[in-house]
């Protein structure tokens, strides 16, 4: 996964481009490169393994002229890390400049064909083969540009987004998408090109979003041309970014993970806006108004996800069983493309994506359509290619999340699901109204609550200075709150390298109570529900053992209080919204014990933002 930037006016492209990947580093970054026409006519490509700012460093001193260029920032799949393999790469000749997001699946049998006729290679990338093959095509068969782009792409089998430099023409850029977001900026006189509005909405805020199968060609004096593979010319429709720069930005906040963390309260509220009728206490979902009916007859609802959206499916289980009595089945998307499932018409799949470009959840989607499954997304990127790929879907409305370990997104998919299961109950019949009207009621007041439980902040944090030793981490969690643990987990390993595992609670005594001494913490959530006296022994199980508890307790708790080594209290809420507020404190957990092991919290090593290469 990787950022791509454009630009192509009247302005000196160098500066636009680099500013663009810092917008986009969190999407992949362990090598970035610069391709750019010189006023000299020259086409110069910089590039170099490292951060953004590394190939600022490598560019000082060089020729940065010109009104166009191309940028990108790398997450390699194929080819290891460096100068080398960073993009852009040049063709052959070095008239050509192209960079790329994805896979070309069949690149060893084009290099071996391309290699066969001649063409030496100087990366060891499947990128490279592209633009190559684009220039072999070009060459040997005497074409334009554009029609040797269109044959190479039919040829390609994998997802690509591109962009692509010609040095013969200074005044043209060509790009082209399938299955790898892209989107063109028009400004005036002059257009961008970004992997999301992130590095073009300073500029203007009219994007074309392009479409699988469709190549945009890119002139100045000219309107964006788009063609499909044929040649065909297609209409497209120029929205508005309603993204403004603010919400990109940290906003006073040393890192965009605890900016997202703080952000919450306003994005649910934001979330639920126009969905949550709080006079009637009713939940209005247009996806559910519109597809009621496809909805209620379904013989079961699988949720396919990764990750974080994942956990977030777990909670939407129970929510829809619980009061939509509908049965759910949820799946790691990466497992359930592969699965040859048993699926049909009769089946509702839910896709959710933060980024709604993570491969395997495409891939699952495509599959689950191509049996006859309806799809019903919920993703937080408009616009994107999971959104495209479904019959229907809400989304999160969150804004862009910049860190790479998901927080606002979590919350936002646990919120649309309750609403998404508030309406389908209330369409089904399957709750009574008093029932209805207090969840409803409940979950509009979250926000509120969710603001009061970050006041826990300082005391979080001093918390986590307690526990920066240790190499392994325990979450625990029953019902509802089994899934908070995972995450919880999640949340830890991904930003402090710390090795952490959720369980459900009761699983302890099966296996993970062998783990259990004074250098292992456990994260306990032991809010008043149902099983709280069952939680109670599972803590006097970890004490006993001499493991020390931190314990996620509801407001006014004595009996964990007293026994744990650390706690922090939750609001109370009704038990089906317990995740939206236990999740918080996790959340915070793990954020401070990075910053104290000095970690990147907003770029974890080895870890992209969004996944879009299997
Ligand atoms: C979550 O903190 C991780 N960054 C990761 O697990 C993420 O949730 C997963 O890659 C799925 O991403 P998506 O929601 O954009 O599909
Ligand atoms: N597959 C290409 C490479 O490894 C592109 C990876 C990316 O999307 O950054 O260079």
């Amino acid at each position: 996964m990787c950022g791509i930037v454009g630009y192509l006016g009247q302005r000196n492209a160098y500066p636009v481009l680099i500013k663009g990947l810092k917008r986009l580093e969190y999407r992949g970054y362990d090598s970035a490169g610069v391709a750019l026409i010189t006023q000299d006519g020259d086409l110069q490509v910089y590039k170099t393994k490292g951060k953004v700012s590394d190939l600022e460093a490598y560019a000082d001193e060089k020729d940065t002229s010109g009104c166009i260029g191309i940028a990108h920032t790398r997450w390699a799949t194929h080819g290891e890390p460096n100068s080398t393999n960073a993009h852009p790469h040049y063709s052959a000749s070095g008239n050509l400049a192209l960079i790329h997001n994805g896979i070309i699946e069949n690149y060893a049998s084009l290099k071996h064909q391309l290699t066969e006729a001649g063409v030496e290679f100087k990366s060891t990338t499947d990128t490279e083969v592209l633009v190559q093959l684009i220039e072999y095509i070009q060459t040997s068969q005497h074409l334009d540009l554009l029609t040797a782009v269109r044959i190479a792409l039919q040829r390609v089998i994998g997802a690509y987004a591109i962009a692509i430099l010609d040095r013969s023409n200074p005044n043209q850029i060509i790009a082209a998408r399938k299955s790898s977001p892209l989107v063109v900026g028009i400004g005036d006189g002059e257009f961008f090109l970004g992997s999301d509005a992130s590095p073009i909405i300073e500029y203007t805020d009219k994007v074309i979003y392009l479409n699988d199968g469709e190549i945009a060609v890119i002139r100045t004096g000219h309107d964006v041309e788009i063609v499909d593979l044929n040649n065909t010319h297609l209409e497209h429709e120029v929205k508005t970014v309603d993204l403004k720069l603010g919400q990109i930005e940290k906003g006073g906040f040393p890192h965009f993970m605890l900016k997202e963390i703080f952000d919450q309260p306003d994005c649910l509220r934001d979330c639920m806006r126009g969905r949550i009728n709080t006079e009637a206490n009713n939940v209005v979902l247009s996806a559910i108004i519109d597809y009621k009916e496809r909805l209620l007859n379904a013989r079961r609802i699988i949720i396919v996800a990764c990750g974080t959206s994942w956990h977030a499916s777990l909670i939407g289980k129970q929510l829809i069983e619980n009061i939509c009595r509908i049965p759910v089945e949820v799946e790691y998307a990466s497992e359930f493309r592969y699965s040859n499932p048993v699926i049909d018409s009769h089946d509702v799949v839910i896709a959710i994506s933060q980024s709604g470009e993570t491969a395997d959840t495409l891939a699952a989607i495509h599959l689950a359509k191509e049996r006859g499954a309806f799809i019903y997304g919920i993703c937080n990127a408009v616009g994107s290619s999971i959104a495209r790929a479904t019959d229907t879907g809400s989304y999160i409305h969150v804004g862009p999340e910049i860190g790479v370990a998901s927080t606002k997104a979590f919350t936002g998919q646990v919120t649309v699901l309750t609403m998404l299961a508030l309406a389908l109950a209330k369409a089904k019949g399957s709750i009574n109204q008093a029932d209805y009207e207090q969840i409803v009621g409940e979950l509009n007041s979250i926000p509120d609550k969710m603001q009061l439980l970050l006041k826990e902040n300082d005391r979080i944090r001093d918390i986590s200075r307690i526990f920066t030793y240790a190499h392994n981490f325990l979450y625990l969690g029953r019902g509802y709150n089994y899934p908070v643990a995972l995450e919880g987990a999640l949340k830890l390993k991904e930003i402090s390298y710390i090795h952490a595992e959720g369980y459900p609670a009761a699983e302890m005594k099966h296996g993970p109570i062998a783990l259990i001494d004074e250098e292992m913490p456990v994260v306990v959530i032991a809010t008043h529900n149902a099983l709280y006296d069952k939680l109670m022994s599972n803590i006097q199980e970890i004490k006993a053992r001499k493991g020390r508890v931190i314990a996620i307790v509801s407001q006014g708790d004595t009996r964990v209080k007293a026994l744990a080594d650390e706690f922090i209290e939750l609001p109370t809420t009704l038990e089906c919204l317990e995740p939206l507020l236990a999740t918080i404190p996790l959340q915070m957990l793990a954020y401070h014990i990075a910053i104290c092991k000095g970690k990147n919290v907003d770029q974890p090593r080895n870890l992209a933002k969004s996944v879009t290469v299997e």
